[in-house]
């Protein structure tokens, strides 16, 4: 359990230098520390250090051949932990960094093996978020970070998430308040001659195609593939409440389970786009804007976990393509 002892408050906006010195300095002696970015919190090490880095695959439960992301606070810093930096990099970098992106290139031999799960190529992103880049100038080291939730669970955007998940197995968490995104950052590999998604967010890939022009999309269609982000295919993002998707043409069929469960002494958590669902226990409406959506949908999941349900149902978002993250976000979570 988690005393509370180990978060401290920090201003989102203008962070108080003693604090970021002092989770610096862990850092800077190998030690892990977690921290707010603009999408989700993280559970950084430095990225150098392969003993630091083991710190947080083992804090977090984490199989080994899942690769972390690395942060750094500009694109000269991301530069010199690759070797080849691409055309399509430089553009996306400039268009979108700082900010919830993801960039996959060939790593820079500097770059420990632990990190990238033994793969050629290496994750890096520049948070825009005023704390985590106060952190990363002072520090002065590339902080490998994973979002700051046990392996499989729905990533932290409260310090409070970080301290129920992971306890006391983190000697400080920054704590600036809820997260501006909520979900995580957009994954592109830029390492090929064209850009391939691994995973959806809020940058969507109609904007990066305006920048390097059509994307492939990762399937996970043909199991004997190689993977090409070995973490995407796993259960992931997911309460630990058994949770299902349903169709908003499936209403009534829902509303009947819900009130047999009910019957029984259970209570079914619904989370709903239509108003017109009954019977929830809890029943919550979710904005009609993606964005908006997304910024609230990690902090539901907990609070619904936290709640006792036996079952979550959530209805489907609709198909256009703004809503590719959250439904990617929901159908990982409504996997078995
Ligand atoms: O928004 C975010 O990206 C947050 C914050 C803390 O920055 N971080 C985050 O990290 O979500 P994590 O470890 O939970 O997810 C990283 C994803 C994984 O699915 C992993 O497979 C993929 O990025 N990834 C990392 N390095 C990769 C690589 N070299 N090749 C392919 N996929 C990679
Ligand atoms: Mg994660």
């Amino acid at each position: 359990m988690n005393s509370g002892g180990n978060i401290v408050a920090v201003d989102p906006k203008a962070p108080d230098p003693l604090v970021i010195s002092q989770a610096a300095d862990l850092l800077r002696r190998g030690d892990i520390v977690a921290f707010p970015t603009e999408t989700v919190y993280g559970l950084g090490g430095n990225a150098l250090e392969e003993s630091a880095v083991r710190r947080i695959f083992e804090a977090k439960g984490r199989p080994s051949h899942n690769p972390l992301i690395v942060h750094v606070a500009s694109i000269e810093a991301a530069r010199a932990l690759t070797k080849g930096w691409s055309e399509s990099a430089e553009r996306l970098a400039r268009k979108f960094w700082p900010g919830p992106l993801t960039l996959v290139l060939p790593k820079a031999v500097e770059v420990p093996d632990l990190v990238t799960a033994g793969l050629p190529t290496v994750g890096i992103r520049v948070p825009r978020h005023p704390v985590t880049f106060a952190l990363l100038t002072a520090v002065e080291l590339p902080v490998a970070a994973p979002s700051a939730n046990r392996s499989g669970e729905v990533s932290p955007t409260t310090a409070q998430h970080v301290a129920r998940s992971l306890g006391d197995r983190v000697p400080l968490i920054l704590d600036a308040g809820p997260t501006d995104i909520g979900i995580e950052s957009t994954v592109v590999d830029v390492s090929g001659d064209t850009a391939i998604l691994l995973r959806p967010g809020v940058i969507s890939s109609e904007q990066l195609a305006e920048i390097v022009g059509p994307l492939k999309t990762l399937s996970a269609a043909s199991p004997d593939a190689p993977l090409p982000s070995p973490g995407m295919l796993d259960r992931h993002y997911a309460p630990r409440t058994p949770l299902r998707l349903f169709e908003t043409a499936q209403r009534s069929a829902v509303e009947s389970e819900i009130q047999r469960a009910k019957a029984q002494g259970k209570r079914v958590g619904v989370l709903a786009w239509s108003k017109e669902v009954n019977g929830g226990d809890p029943l919550i409406i979710l904005p009609a804007s993606p964005l908006a959506a997304a910024r609230i949908l990690y902090s539901v999941l907990h609070r619904l976990d936290d709640e006792g349900c036996e079952l979550i149902l959530v209805e489907r978002p609709p198909t256009e393509p703004r809503w590719a993250a959250l439904r990617d976000r929901l159908e990982r979570a409504a996997r078995p």
